[in-house]
C-alpha cells in the first residue's frame, strides 16, 4: 500500500503523562470512552491507555481496508498476549503460517452447513434446560448463569460427546476467573508478571490448573474413544492436506482450549442480552412468541424450521448489533499504511470496536433502540458490508459464526414456546471486560405460557 505524501498525522486525544487517557477510561468504561472519543475526534483517533498509544478505528471503510482489503499488513500482535497465556496458539491468537494451516483444518467442521450436523444435540441440551426450569416457575433465576451453563453444555457436547453436568460450573467459574484476570490487566498501565504472587496472578493460576487439567482429561479420554463423533476427535484425526502430519501435543491443546473458550463465553452473552432485549420490549417479544406459535406450535424445532424463523434470527442479529459480545478487537499494522486521509505508521496498534461501529447513528439511525426490524430480508441491502460485524470479517471471520447463530435461534425458540422471562422495566449497563457483560446480574421471573 502506497502512502500518499498527502497522507496527514492522524489526532490524538489529550491524555497525562504516563498515564495517558487511563484514568478518564476507568471512570467511564472503555465502552462508553469509545463512544465519547468518536464523538468527539471522528473516525480515527490515537489515545493512550498508559504510556502506550492506540489507533482507534471504527468507521466502515478502514475496517474493510484493515480486514479485507490489505488484511496482509495487520497482526493480532502484542494486545492478544494476555490472551494467549489462556489459549497459547489456538486459533484465536495464532498468526500467519500456523494460523493458516490450523484454520484449514479447522474450518470443514464449522461451515454453515456442517454445524447443521450439531442441531439435534443443541435441541436435546435445550430441551433439558428448559425442563430443569420447571419447578422453577414463578421464581427468580438468574439468566445470565443459566446461559453460560446452557453453552457450555452445548459446547461440551460438540467437542467432547460428554454432559458437564456440575464439572461446568466448577469449569464455568475457573474461565471467569482467567477471563476476568485478562479483561481487567488489558486495561492496565501495568501488570505484575506471573511469578509475582499477587492475589490476582495467585487465582488466575489456580483457575489456569483447573482449565489445563480439565482439558488434559478431556484429550486422554478422546483418545481412548477414537470413534466418539465430536470436535475433539476431528482435531485428533485431522492430517495437513501437504505433510500428512498431525497436531503435536502442544497445539492441539491450544486448539481444544481456544475452541471450548470462543465457544460458549460470546454465545451466553448474546443469548443473556437477548432475553434482557425481549423483557424491555413486550411488542417485540410478543412477536416472537407469535412467530414459534404458529411455526413450532408445541414441537421441537426440525432444521427446516431454522428458515422459517426469520424473526427469531431478526432477534438474534439486532441483539448482536447493540450488544456484540466481542466489543473490542485489537490489530497491529506491520508496515507503513494509509486509512483515508491519514498515515498509519508501521508498529501502530489499533482498538477496534464493534460496539461503537453498530452504534453509528448515520449507519444505524436511533442506533439505541431494539429494533429487530432492521434486519427484515432486503432492508440493508444498501448497508456498507462492514456496518455490521459482530464476528468481524475476512479471512479471521470467526470460525464459530454458524454454530453460535443456530444455538441462539433454537435456545430462543425453544424457551419463547413454553416460557416468558420477565424483567421490571429497567436499564442494566455494559461492561467490557474481555467481553461485553451486564454490570449486574440478570434475575429475571420465569413464567409459564
Ligand atoms: C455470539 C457468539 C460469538 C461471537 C460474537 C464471536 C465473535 C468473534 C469475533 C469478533 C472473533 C474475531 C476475534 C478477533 O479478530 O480478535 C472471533 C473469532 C473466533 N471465534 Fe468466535 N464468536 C462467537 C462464537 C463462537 C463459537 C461458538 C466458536 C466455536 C465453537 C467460536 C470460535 C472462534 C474462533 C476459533 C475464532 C478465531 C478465528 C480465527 O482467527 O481464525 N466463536 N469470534
Amino acid at each position: 500500500m502506497t502512502v500518499t505524501t498527502q497522507a496527514k498525522p492522524i489526532p490524538t486525544a489529550p491524555g497525562l503523562p504516563l498515564l495517558g487517557n487511563i484514568r478518564e477510561i476507568q471512570q467511564k468504561e472503555i465502552l462508553k470512552f469509545a463512544e465519547d472519543l468518536r464523538a468527539a475526534y471522528g473516525d480515527l483517533v490515537q489515545f493512550r491507555a498508559g504510556p502506550f498509544p492506540l489507533v482507534f478505528v471504527c468507521h466502515p471503510e478502514h475496517l474493510y481496508h484493515i480486514f479485507v482489503k490489505n488484511v496482509g499488513n495487520y497482526v493480532k500482535g502484542p494486545r492478544y498476549d494476555l490472551l494467549r497465556l489462556l489459549m497459547g496458539n489456538g486459533l484465536v491468537t495464532s498468526e500467519g503460517d500456523l494460523w493458516w494451516q490450523q484454520r484449514r483444518l479447522i474450518q470443514p467442521t464449522f461451515t454453515p452447513k456442517a454445524v447443521l450436523h450439531f442441531h439435534d444435540m443443541m435441541v436435546q441440551v435445550t430441551q433439558k434446560m428448559i425442563e430443569r426450569w420447571q419447578p422453577c416457575v414463578g421464581q427468580t433465576i438468574y439468566v445470565d448463569q443459566e446461559m453460560m451453563r446452557l453453552t457450555m453444555a452445548v459446547i461440551g457436547e460438540a467437542m467432547f460427546s460428554i454432559d458437564l453436568n456440575e464439572q461446568a460450573i466448577a469449569v464455568g467459574q475457573a474461565f471467569g476467573v482467567a477471563f476476568q484476570y485478562i479483561g481487567e490487566a488489558t486495561g492496565k498501565a501495568f501488570v505484575p508478571p506471573l511469578y509475582v504472587p499477587t492475589p490476582g496472578n495467585v487465582r488466575f493460576k489456580r483457575a489456569l490448573e483447573t482449565i489445563n487439567n480439565f482439558i488434559d482429561e478431556r484429550i486422554a479420554y478422546g483418545r481412548a474413544h477414537p470413534t466418539d463423533q465430536n470436535i475433539l476427535t476431528m482435531l485428533l484425526q485431522a492430517r495437513d492436506e501437504e505433510t500428512n502430519a498431525g497436531m503435536d501435543e502442544k497445539q492441539l491443546r491450544d486448539e481444544v482450549i481456544t475452541l471450548f473458550f470462543a465457544g460458549f463465553e460470546t454465545t451466553a452473552r448474546a443469548l443473556t442480552w437477548a432475553f434482557y432485549l425481549l423483557s424491555q420490549h413486550p411488542d417485540k417479544r410478543e412477536k416472537l412468541q407469535a412467530e414459534v406459535d404458529a411455526v413450532l406450535g408445541k414441537r421441537q424445532p426440525t432444521v427446516e424450521d431454522l428458515y422459517r424463523l426469520p424473526y427469531t434470527r431478526m432477534v438474534a442479529d439486532e441483539t448482536l448489533r447493540i450488544y456484540p459480545p466481542t466489543g473490542f478487537v485489537a490489530r497491529q499494522a506491520k508496515q507503513d499504511d494509509q486509512l483515508g486521509d491519514y498515515h498509519l505508521p508501521a508498529g501502530s496498534i489499533l482498538m477496534i470496536s464493534p460496539h461503537v461501529t453498530h452504534r453509528l447513528p448515520e449507519l444505524w439511525p436511533e442506533p439505541e433502540r431494539f429494533e429487530p426490524e432492521r434486519f427484515a430480508p432486503g432492508k440493508l441491502t444498501d448497508l456498507h458490508k462492514c456496518a455490521y460485524m459482530p464476528f468481524v470479517t475476512g479471512p479471521r471471520v470467526c470460525i464459530g459464526n454458524s454454530f453460535a447463530l443456530l444455538e441462539i435461534v433454537i435456545a430462543l425458540a425453544m424457551v419463547s414456546q413454553v416460557y416468558q422471562l420477565d424483567m421490571a422495566p429497567r436499564q442494566i449497563k455494559e461492561a467490557f471486560v474481555g467481553t461485553t457483560r451486564p454490570t449486574e446480574e440478570i434475575h429475571m421471573t420465569l413464567h409459564g405460557r
